[in-house]
């Protein structure tokens, strides 16, 4: 079993992307933030204690992320690409060594790079589905649904997240640039790491990353 890896700051597209990349490539999108949001509507003990602390756009604790992304891996056969995981150095330490002692292997990391300057804008005017197990993603104005605040795909109310506020975007990026640069250290020598352009239309980024993993696989 492989696990691949989607990097890159908040609104960024890798929820966008990923959900493309599975469908064509047959694997399993673990998004850490769908994983705990999730928690949080179902108000589960993590749930309960992830609330707060992801509406203000800060870094659920280490421990209690790792927890959930071995109890989800444990028994997986399928590929998996992971979406807002690892996060910081602790978490892709840990991944590392729970992979090797898995023989599981990492494949693809691809850093997802946007302007900080573009960010802001993608997160506050996104829309999300509020059926969990669709969960597409539009925007106000780039890609905005065909009926106003309907899901396209499964019909279901769309929602703003409670982080997607510009108060909270500030927080996020607070988070991002204080942990970003020892991770991407962890990462950047490797042979099978490679930065992206996400800075360009939603298709052109795809075509990138499913090239790489076109040629990767
Ligand atoms: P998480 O859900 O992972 O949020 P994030 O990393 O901040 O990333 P986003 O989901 O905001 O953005 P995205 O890159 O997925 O962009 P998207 O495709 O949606 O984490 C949320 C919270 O959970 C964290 O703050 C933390 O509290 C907690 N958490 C999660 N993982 C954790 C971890 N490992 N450790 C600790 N805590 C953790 O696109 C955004 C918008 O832009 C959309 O409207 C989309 O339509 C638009 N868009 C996408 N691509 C493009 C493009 N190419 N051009 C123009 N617009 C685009
Ligand atoms: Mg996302």
């Amino acid at each position: 079993m492989k696990v691949h890896i989607l990097l890159g700051p908040p609104g960024s597209g890798k929820g966008t992307q990923a959900k493309r990349l599975v469908q064509q490539f047959s694997l399993i999108h673990l998004s850490t933030g769908d994983i705990l949001r999730d928690a949080v509507s179902k108000e589960t003990e993590i749930g309960l204690r992830a609330k707060a602390i992801m509406a203000s756009g800060k870094l659920v604790d280490d421990q209690t992320v790792n927890g959930l992304v071995f109890a989800r891996l444990q028994n997986e056969t399928q590929d998996v690409l992971f979406d807002g995981y690892p996060r910081t150095l602790q978490q892709a330490e840990a991944l590392e060594d729970f992979l090797s002692a898995k023989g599981f292997v990492l494949g693809l990391v691809m850093n997802v790079e946007v302007p900080d300057g573009v960010l802001e804008a993608r997160v506050v005017g996104r829309r999300v589905c509020s059926n969990n197990a669709c969960g597409a993603i539009y925007h106000v104005e780039t890609k905005p649904p065909k009926q106003d605040g309907v899901c396209d795909l499964c019909g279901s109310p769309l929602k703003h997240r409670s982080d997607d506020t510009a108060e909270a975007f500030r927080s996020r990026m607070d988070e991002f640039d204080s942990t970003f640069q020892p991770l991407l250290g962890f990462y950047r020598g490797r042979d099978t790491y490679r930065a992206v352009d996400g800075n360009r239309a939603p298709d052109m980024v795809f075509e990138t990353l499913s090239r790489t993993f076109k040629e990767h696989a």
